[in-house]
């Protein structure tokens, strides 16, 4: 009898090595090297071996082949459509990631009840009791979603084979194993095969197949990179788990754009749509309230208008603390260093609190002069006007600067209601007759100026 090849990999980042060792080299992670059982490779030349296979694709002229781009399917999910940038392709194979909690057995098992085609959910995590009281909170009586627990693939393959549904969705590819391989669920090798044969029965069939994948501490997809590379398209699930906000992005997108979003909102029943996100961001106050701040930003392609509250208080210890939900520290205090220096505003004995509303987290850099308004509003303590917004970076010298897509941002906020909107002055503006009034700004002192 053969000898069984092995070989070493390590569990974090998938490198492969001939020999155990205690650090991967390649993700500097320690003790993540197992053990795995690799199939014997082939040792054939790639030249074509005397048996023509009759079944072998034949190379055809681009305009020879067929369109099909009109046939997806319609998830019924208007946020999941736009982010697959129109519905599901047949024969796709999609990976959703996220954090565990964040919701996306929830976001699946919904599109999976709405759907009104034969849809088969694969759990390996939960029961089918468990799923059945998902289900009713979400909404009871699908006749056509099947819900199968099981986690060995040659099992999940038969029951395809007598179901014949027109999506599958499993849920999750860490929990999935095949007999092919001997290494435990959720090791390297036992993602990369199964994944193999879920993309092998994906093509073949036509049907599409949804792949839930856990991720990582750092937030990568966990298991291989092969395993992003095989789908057709990675989406991400995101969100503060404290907060009721989701966010769907896409990663990695054969079909279509990767910069498409989806909103959804938790709620007890599922998730919920979000159509109109900037309405849901902003609170709606009636008073007048200082350190809160208006801005217009861009998330992926929809343009979004955020609220930013900050907090400037005297400084209790020696070292004045700052402090950011939602937005990167060091920019914080680097816009701070530059209302020190440019605004001659005394921050340095003061304590700074920041806060994007909603528990989004924004890294567009048009939000800064939102945030120093948000900021000098509230050392002050005088209320920006109702009706203001801003889309603007703001540069180390104190400038004001322009920032992509100037008009998509002025024409949401225009649709919201607001009456002026801050921007640069070097911003090419290509709109006209606009009702919202677009003041232009070229330094943080005309804006200090104007607002107070
Ligand atoms: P879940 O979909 O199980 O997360 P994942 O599969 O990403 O690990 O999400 C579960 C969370 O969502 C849990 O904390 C409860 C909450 N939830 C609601 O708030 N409303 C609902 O209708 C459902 C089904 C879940
Ligand atoms: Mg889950």
């Amino acid at each position: 009898m053969a000898k069984t090849k092995t070989a070493f990999f390590c569990q974090n980042c998938g490198t492969q090595y001939a020999k155990w060792v205690g650090q991967c080299s390649a993700c500097k992670e320690w003790n993540t090297i197992v053990e795995e059982v690799v199939q014997k490779e082939d040792k054939r030349s790639w030249k074509a071996s005397s048996v023509s296979d009759k079944k072998a694709n034949k190379p055809l002229r681009v305009s020879e082949i067929t369109h099909e781009s009109e046939l997806r399917l319609d998830t019924k999910d208007q946020e999941f459509n736009r982010v697959l940038g129109g519905g599901l392709v047949p024969g796709s194979l999609t990976l959703l990631g996220g954090e565990p909690g964040i919701g996306k057995s929830t976001l699946l098992l919904q599109i999976a009840l709405k759907l009104p085609f034969k849809t088969l959910y694969v759990s390996g995590e939960e029961s089918q009791r468990q799923i059945k009281m998902r289900a009713d909170r979400i909404q009871p009586n699908s006749e056509n979603c099947y819900i199968l627990t099981e986690t060995k693939t040659q099992n999940i393959f038969q029951q395809i084979a007598s179901l014949e549904p027109d999506l599958v969705v499993i849920d999750s590819i860490q929990t999935l194993h095949t007999d092919y391989i001997e290494s435990a669920a959720g090791s390297i090798s036992q993602i990369r095969e199964c994944a193999a044969e879920l993309i092998k029965f994906a093509k073949e069939s036509h049907t599409p197949v949804i792949l839930v994948g856990h991720i990582t501490k750092d937030g990568t997809i966990a298991g291989p990179k092969i395993l992003e590379h095989m789908v057709d398209t990675v989406l991400q699930f995101e969100g503060d788990r404290n907060y009721v906000y989701r966010i769907l992005r896409s990663l990695k997108n054969r079909f279509g754009s990767t910069a498409e979003l989806g909103i959804y909102e938790m709620q007890g029943s599922g998730l919920r749509e979000v159509n109109n996100p900037s309405e849901v961001l902003i609170s709606k106050n009636e008073e007048d309230l200082s350190g809160t701040a208006i801005a217009a930003t861009v998330e992926g392609m929809r343009p979004l208008l955020i609220e930013i509250q900050a907090l400037v208080s005297t400084a209790v210890y020696g070292t004045p603390q700052r402090s950011a939900t939602g937005f990167n520290a060091k920019r914080l205090n680097m816009l701070l260093a530059v209302l020190e220096k440019r605004a001659g505003f005394k921050l340095a004995a003061k304590d700074v609190f920041l806060n994007i509303t909603g528990g989004i987290s924004v890294d567009d850099p048009a939000i800064d002069l939102a945030v120093m308004a948000a900021i000098l509003s509230s050392n002050a303590d005088i209320p920006i006007e109702k009706g203001l917004c801003f889309a603007a970076e703001v540069g180390l010298a104190g400038e004001i600067r322009p920032v992509q897509r100037v008009d998509q941002r002025i024409l949401e906020a225009e649709k919201l209601g607001f009456t002026t909107i801050y921007v640069s002055k070097s911003n090419k503006i290509g709109l006209k007759n606009t009702a919202i009034q677009i003041q232009k700004v070229s330094k943080i002192e005309d804006v200090v100026s104007l607002l107070f």
